[in-house]
């Protein structure tokens, strides 16, 4: 059985102490699903998150990393780093980042291989703009986007990868996709992955659908059978939100 995971993608929001008070109330939640859950809050308060939430059943993880080990690289942040303080699992290639910091699949390939190379986790994010949509060239755009950055590896390493496909055009727009549309690309996207690896490894990958998810449309979303989750940006920053799609399962 495939995993199912809601993870909150908290960006560049909330300082130390917004950290804490949202961790408390999440702490405070009732569960009723058995989704793995997992907040990715910004790099300085990874640590004091990770300390708070030690011993829970939510997982901290990571927005991003470099892809060296270490050295002369101002401002960035190493897999070791990460799991020198409790962070195994990192995600990688969101879309803001591809925007605005020009994070490039070769890129993003190099970064894989370094979080797999240190036993983390990767949650690797890609999705097609709304041109390439309009266009339709949606299913060429995220088709590219997996083999450039993934490809090169061996099956054995998607264990340790969870997919999250997030349409360009839906995240933070307050416009999701249909379920029907988030389905026909979960689909493409395992059989791309069943071409390759075969369908062993393609039906154990995790994909997560992220983009506008919200308390009201996360069911049926999550009702699709090839959509094994969610990546939340904007309702991850609410407890009451998250939660209410992490019982959406
Ligand atoms: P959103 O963001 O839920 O605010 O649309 C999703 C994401 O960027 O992961």
């Amino acid at each position: 059985m495939r995993k199912q995971i809601v993870a909150g993608n908290w960006k560049m929001n909330n300082d130390l102490s917004q950290t804490d008070a949202l961790i408390s109330d999440l702490k405070g939640k009732t569960r009723t699903s058995d989704a793995e859950v997992m907040i990715a809050p910004t790099f300085t308060n990874l640590y004091a998150a990770s300390q708070a939430l030690k011993g829970s059943d939510i997982e901290v993880v990571a927005q991003n990393m470099h892809f060296a080990e270490n050295g002369a690289y101002t401002g960035e942040i190493s897999a070791g780093m990460l799991k020198s303080i409790g962070v195994n699992t990192v995600i990688l290639g969101h879309s803001e980042r591809r925007e605005y910091f020009n994070e490039t699949d070769e890129l993003l390939a190099k970064k894989v291989d370094a979080a797999l190379a240190k036993g983390m986790r990767v949650i690797f994010c890609f999705g097609e703009e709304l041109a390439d949509r309009k266009a339709s060239n949606e299913e060429t755009v995220v088709g590219d986007q997996i083999k450039n950055a993934l490809f090169h590896l061996e099956a054995a390493a998607f264990q340790n990868i969870v997919l999250a496909y997030e349409p360009v055009w839906a995240i933070g727009t307050g416009e999701t996709a249909s379920p029907e549309q988030a389905q026909d690309m979960h689909a493409f996207i395992r059989k791309t992955l069943a071409d390759k690896y075969g369908n062993n490894i393609a039906d154990q990958v995790s994909i997560l659908y992220g983009g506008s998810v919200k308390p009201s449309n996360a069911e049926e979303i999550f009702s699709k059978p090839d959509v094994d989750g969610g990546l939340i940006g904007g309702a991850s920053l609410n407890a009451d939100d998250f939660f209410a799609i992490v019982n959406a399962f």
